[in-house]
């Protein structure tokens, strides 16, 4: 054709060819007699498989927040704020891989600065190769040639592809090159990370355009000020994502975690008003964490509400629910809320420690010490029971707590003689206050 109907150009079209198998015969049913060349429905029974090996990383945080370890051909995105310490998880995940061969294609930072993060961390790999390239098509074919066992893209959205016009970082671009690396572990059977800034929405380099195209998700996730981080499992098609890892900034890097309830629990020889410990989940970990709040006079006008760690509309629930069962008087009070550490808590269980401070620091009266709380609070006051009850009383034993304050409802079906803890129950926070001050 010429002319384009549609946009009234002179030969503009192009001839595309659509090959089709086993063409001339009519359709289907030759096929399915000869059954050539086509895959067939096979009976789930008879599909030969096994549990896939496993590469471990060295770092058991990250190893967790994969499932175990490093599946070939995976295609593994860490997304995550800038700063927040991606590109160091990256780069010391080298001390664990001793001897494997690794590729790390840099985007962001120069070979200099990336060889005096590498002494910093204390680093020294000699099959670690750095490789300051955006071009897709010139970074696979040195990948063809070094043969690495892990490739490492740091970041997904400094890269280009020649096969597309867009400049990097946009939509086409980053979907084009992730595609591009898709193919690529999958051909070669090499697990290879992309690392991925977080837009100011949360999302990955818009609209969750990636989630789908990768195997695995994970998100590092913490407070810049703060020296905790959390790896947090989002998907996996290789494990669960109720999984996460947990890790301290220091100055020569990020150090694991293993019990993070020492690190979130200050010890104080004495008992100060405005704290409790609440017993909470984070994916498939227990651990306890310190709740903060502070509740006084409010000096200028407005009242403030903040909260750090925490919703603050949920906060906001919970100061309504005082107010209107124990005749809390908020109105005229600044409100102030602290999870310890800068972790972000979600896990509703929290409810009852946060109740607990703020009454503690309106009345400046001290909750025992020993206590450990946890149990979600209902709109009409009431304390529902939460899930994982025995983990979270375990944890308590473990770091030897006395008390655990929790919902009656928990207390179905549970051994009491099994724990050290002594289990107080609540219903209402009518009662909590009664039972505490
Ligand atoms: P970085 O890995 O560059 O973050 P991202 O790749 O996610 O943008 O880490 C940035 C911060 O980490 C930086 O502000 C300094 C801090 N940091 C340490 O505190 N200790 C260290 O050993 C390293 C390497 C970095
Ligand atoms: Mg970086």
């Amino acid at each position: 054709m010429g002319r384009c109907p549609s946009c009234g150009e002179w030969n503009t079209y192009i001839e595309e060819l659509i090959v089709k198998e086993g063409s001339k015969s009519s359709g289907y049913q030759w096929k399915s007699e000869k059954g050539q060349g086509h895959s067939k429905p096979v009976n789930l029974e008879n599909i030969e498989g096994h549990e896939q090996i496993r590469l471990s990383t060295g770092d058991k945080e990250l190893d967790r927040a994969l499932g175990g370890g490093i599946v070939a051909g995976s295609l593994i995105l860490i997304g995550g704020e800038p700063g927040i310490g991606k590109s160091t998880l990256m780069l010391q995940m080298a001390r664990g891989l001793d001897g494997r061969r690794i590729l790390y294609v840099s985007g962001e930072e120069s070979a200099v600065q990336i060889k005096m993060r590498a002494e910093r961390l204390g680093i020294h790999n000699p099959e670690y190769l750095v490789y300051t390239e955006t071009n897709t098509q010139l970074i696979f074919l040195q990948a063809k040639k070094i043969k690495p066992d892990v490739v490492i893209i740091d970041s997904i959205q400094t890269l280009h592809s020649e096969d597309i016009d867009s400049t990097p970082g946009s939509v086409s671009q980053v979907r084009e090159c992730t595609g591009e690396w898709q193919r690529f572990a999958k051909e070669t059977g090499t697990p290879v990370f992309l690392i991925g800034h977080i837009t100011k929405e949360g999302s990955i380099a818009g609209p969750k355009l990636l989630e789908h195209m990768v195997d695995t998700v994970l998100q590092f996730e913490g407070d810049r000020h703060h020296q905790y981080r959390i790896l947090r499992t989002v998907k996996n098609r290789f494990g669960s994502t109720a999984e996460m890892g947990i890790y301290e900034m220091q100055g020569n890097g990020l150090r694991e975690v293993s019990n993070p309830s020492e690190i979130l629990i200050s010890t104080r020889p004495e008992a100060l008003s405005g704290i409790a410990i609440a017993a909470i989940m984070e994916g498939m970990r227990s651990m306890l964490i310190e709740v903060q709040a502070l509740v006084t006079a409010a000096v200028y006008g407005t009242p403030q509400r903040s909260a750090t760690g925490f919703e603050l509309r949920r906060l906001s629930m919970l100061l309504a629910v005082l107010e209107k069962r124990i005749g809390f008087p908020m109105g005229n009070k600044d409100i102030f809320l602290n999870m310890a550490g800068g972790i972000r808590v979600d896990d509703p269980a929290a409810d009852l420690a946060i109740v607990t401070a703020l009454i503690s620091s309106l009345e400046d009266k001290t909750v025992a010490p020993l206590a450990v709380f946890a149990g979600e609070v209902g709109l009409s006051g009431e304390i529902r029971p939460v899930n994982r009850i025995e983990q979270r009383i375990s944890e308590a034993d473990k770091l030897g707590f006395e008390q655990v304050y929790l919902s009656s409802g928990n207390l179905k079906g549970i051994e009491r003689k099994k724990f050290n803890c002594r289990l107080i129950e609540v219903n209402k926070v009518e009662e909590l206050v009664r039972l505490l001050f």
